[in-house]
């Protein structure tokens, strides 16, 4: 059986919470990058990198001192998804913007990505997660009357091919 873990950042313990769930449905390692390093990705067959976002789209800094080192990696024949948490009522016009920084590390690494959502059922002005009317990943607000039915939705995409 492939094997999934998921590395998140969480300052005040919102996206740790959503990783819980998600590792929970999913069978999940679940690693905080707090105190885990780049090289823990090694086994992992399928790979969730997740954090929140600060300061007009900054990845959580556990994460952002940490994104940089990703290209140390080996992610050809990883299937990887990218999960962001921000606050679309506050922070519209930078909605998850730091999970963005995941693609951009790895889009040249030969790692497949999966876990792509529409932005439709989004309410913000400008992410850098967006791609026409896709995000690169599951986008979370706990502020989102929808975000258990957007969680459950992505899981029943992502666990087939997690499998
Ligand atoms: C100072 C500050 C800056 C923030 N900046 C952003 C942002 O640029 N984009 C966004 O989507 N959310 C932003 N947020 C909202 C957080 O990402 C959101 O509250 C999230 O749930 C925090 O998750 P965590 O507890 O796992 O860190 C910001 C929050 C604070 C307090």
């Amino acid at each position: 059986m492939s094997k999934t873990g998921i590395f998140y950042a969480s300052k005040g313990g919102v996206t740790e919470a959503f990783a819980k769930q998600i590792a929970e449905q999913l069978g999940a390692d679940l690693h905080n990058m707090k105190d885990t390093g780049v090289e823990a990705i090694a086994p992992y067959d399928n790979v969730i990198l997740m954090a929140s976002s600060y300061f007009f789209g900054a990845l959580q800094e556990d994460w952002g001192a940490k994104v940089k080192l990703l290209h140390t990696v080996d992610f050809a024949g990883k299937k990887v998804a990218i999960v962001g948490v921000g606050s679309q009522e506050r922070h519209p016009d930078s909605f998850c913007s730091g999970s963005a920084d995941f693609f951009d590390k790895l889009r040249f690494s030969g790692a497949q990505f999966v876990g792509d959502v529409c932005v439709c059922g989004y309410n913000f002005t400008f992410s850098r997660m967006q791609q026409g009317q896709r995000l690169l990943g599951l986008c979370l607000d706990k502020g989102d009357a929808k975000v258990q039915e957007k969680i459950e939705e992505w899981l029943k995409v992502v666990k087939p091919l997690f499998a």
